[in-house]
This record gives C-alpha cells, structure tokens and sequence, in this order.
C-alpha cells in the first residue's frame, strides 16, 4: 500500500501526521522498515549486553538473526547469525565463546572476528581442507555497527554515510558528555513490552505536552513552562527542561557528577530520540538509553539501561533510582497503546499537530516521510 506523505512534510502548521497504515498495514510497515531502519543507523543493543571479551549475545532485529559479539580484543561486532556453510544458526543462546564460534551442525568454526578457522572433513573423512572452500571468503557476514553513548547502531542495508557524519551535529550538542558512563548492572536494566508501533513511542517521548496529565508526579517539580522543544529538522528532536531535580538519597546523598560539565547541566535535563528508534536522556548525575525493539507493525520491547558518572554507585539509591524511572515509563505505556488502538479508526489522517507543543514529533514524521520517499525514488528508478 502506497501512502501520501506530502501532507506530513509540510510545515508544521498544514502538516498531517503520518497516515494510518504506516502504524497497522503490514505491507507498508514492511516498505517503511526497509527506508527507514534498514537504511539508517538503528539502535539494536548495548555494548554492556556483551561486557566481557568473548561474550556472544544472539538477538533478532525485524526477523534477522543477528550475533552481538565481543570479540578476543574487546572490540564490539555484530554478524549475521548464520553459518556460511548450509546457513545453520549458529549461537542460540548468549554464552561466553572460549576459543571459536563452532557451528553446532558440522562444526566449522570461525574467530570471534567473523574468520573462518577451521573445516572438519571438508576434503572427506580425516581431510580439513578442500581447493574449493576458500577460508577467506566464507567469513561471517559483518553487519556494519558504531557504538555512541554505550548503544551499538546497526546499518542494516550497509550503505549509509557513517555515524559520525550523520549526527555530527548532536554529537557536538553533548559533547561534554564525551566521557566514560558506567552501566549500573542487572539492577539498572529492564524491558517494557507494549502493544504499540515503535514509531508511537518515540512520538510520545519527543514531547513534554503530556506531562501534566501522563505525569503528575514529575510535573509537580518540572512543569510544563520549565520545558523547552528541541527540533533539529531532518537530523533529531526531543525535549529539554530548566528544572532537573537530581535524585536524593538518604540523608540528601546524590549520585556523582560527570566531570567539568558546563552550568546549563546544573539544572537543565535533555531528551533526545537518536533517529529512528533510539531514546537518550542527558543528565548531570546519571544518563540513560532506550533502545526500541520493533517486533512487528504493533509490538514493541523497550529495553531500558541507566548509566553513572563512576562504577559502583551506591546500591540502594541505584535500585531506587531504577524503580523511579520504571514508573515514569509504566506512566506513557497506556498512551502508546491507545494511539495504537485509535489508529485503527479509518476517519482518522494521521492528525493535526499543536505548531507550539509538538514541533519534535512532527520534525520525527517528516523525517520518516523523507526517508520514505527518498526511497520509492531510488526504487522507482532502479526498476526503471
Ligand atoms: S551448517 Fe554450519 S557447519 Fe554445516
Ligand atoms: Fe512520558
């Protein structure tokens, strides 16, 4: 199904959102995943799911069967999880690789770098070479992948401009930021399944208009006026705040700083979406990364992580801080999937957006919308 979407790439005040189908049409999903997460940098992980050299996560992205690896020298990869041989899976479960990724089926083994070591019988019994398998060839295909901010970014189709030149601009926006973040460990993770397109979430992310009704908790100290947009059209949106409350602890005790931030982190905040599906908070104590999983055009898993300025924060605060953020996040989950739902209504074109309040959801759909047409341009001409 082809949609309209030059009605979402008009200005703000003319704009529709995105058509419903975009959030309920599997043929249309499926041509969008190709535009949008296929083509760009998606976030698929984080480097702290693989903390070790050596272990070996399997994950599926869009039903790919994709390998997140540590490898031997600590560098962080991501391969198709595929043997090269009859294209048997190759890691089911996350284990840690001592040695080799060894094919379960006949046991060809590659390197923790994607090399292929090792053939048994491939010549016949007892022979482990044959002139025609080429070792140096049949490596494990490497999806390309960039680590920012501890998460691992995937590219999917291979053929986008580097990371770094894509989001030189937020990059430079937190780039006293630049600096070692701990994961907070097994307390500090935890994942929210919703009933929900990935898109929807992080259209409610990107905007503070909620707050008073979604949020009376953290409205109460940071409210609406306290909150400004963030539209950087083409490139990132969210939002920010002038009223940042850091968490206490007992006695008033607070988490540790990032080192020689500037005075607009004292008591300002950022939230940014990190185009297509990726949702990073900025904060002087401690930061956090959402990575959504896109399961399919209504299913999405949030996979939460938090982040401190030094290892080994105080364990009852860390666990309080987890729960807090938990619920702020349990907070949006009947919004998301009610967009859901109501995007079944067919009467319904895509919406109207307030020009004031919801400059950063409409900067993330013509975003999407370019990417889309851009494209059924390519592919038009391609087929041409
Ligand atoms: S499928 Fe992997 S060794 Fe045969
Ligand atoms: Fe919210």
């Amino acid at each position: 199904m082809s949609t309209d979407l030059t009605a979402v790439i008009a200005p703000i005040e003319q704009a529709r959102g995105l058509p419903n189908a975009h959030y309920i049409d599997e043929a249309t999903f499926d041509e969008e995943s190709k535009a949008v997460l296929h083509a760009s940098w998606a976030g698929l992980a984080v480097a702290a799911d693989v903390p070790e050299n050596g272990d070996a996560k399997p994950l599926e992205f869009l039903g790919l069967p994709l390998l997140l690896i540590r490898d031997k020298d600590g560098g962080v990869r991501v391969f198709q999880n595929t043997c090269r041989h009859r294209g048997m899976i190759l890691v089911s479960e996350p284990r840690k690789i001592e040695g080799a990724i060894r094919c379960p089926y006949h046991s060809w083994c590659y390197s923790t770098k994607g090399k292929l070591v090792t053939t048994p019988h491939v010549g016949g019994p007892g022979m482990n070479t044959h002139e025609a398998i080429d070792k140096d060839t049949l490596g494990l295909i490497e999806i390309p992948s960039h680590i920012w901010r501890d998460v691992v970014f995937v590219n999917i189709s291979g053929d986008a401009a580097p990371f770094e030149e894509i989001h030189a601009d937020l990059i430079a926006r937190w780039a006293e930021f630049d600096q070692p973040m701990y994961h907070g460990g097994d307390d500090s993770k935890f994942e929210l399944g919703v009933n929900t397109n990935y898109k929807l979430a992080v259209e409610n992310y990107c905007e503070s208009y909620h707050l008073p009704w979604v949020h009376p908790g953290l409205n109460s100290y940071s409210r609406l006026e306290d909150h400004y947009n963030i539209n950087e059209p083409g490139k990132y949106s969210g939002q920010g705040t002038l009223v940042y409350r850091q968490f206490e602890g007992a006695g008033g005790k607070r988490f540790p700083d990032f080192t020689g931030l500037s005075d607009k982190w004292d008591d300002g905040a950022e939230y940014i979406t990190v185009y297509p599906n990726v949702l990073l908070g900025a904060q002087r104590d401690h930061a956090f990364a959402i990575v959504l999983e896109p399961q399919s055009v209504d299913r999405t898993v949030e996979h939460i992580h938090l982040y401190y300025a030094v290892p080994n924060v105080d364990d009852a605060m860390r666990l309080k801080n987890t729960a807090q953020w938990k619920e702020v996040f349990e907070e949006d989950i009947f919004v998301v999937e009610g967009m859901q739902r109501g995007r079944y209504g067919p009467g319904f074109d895509g919406g109207r957006f307030s020009p004031a309040m919801d400059g950063p959801t409409h900067c993330f759909h013509a975003w999407v919308a370019q990417r889309i047409l851009d494209y059924r341009q390519s592919h038009s001409v391609a087929a041409q």
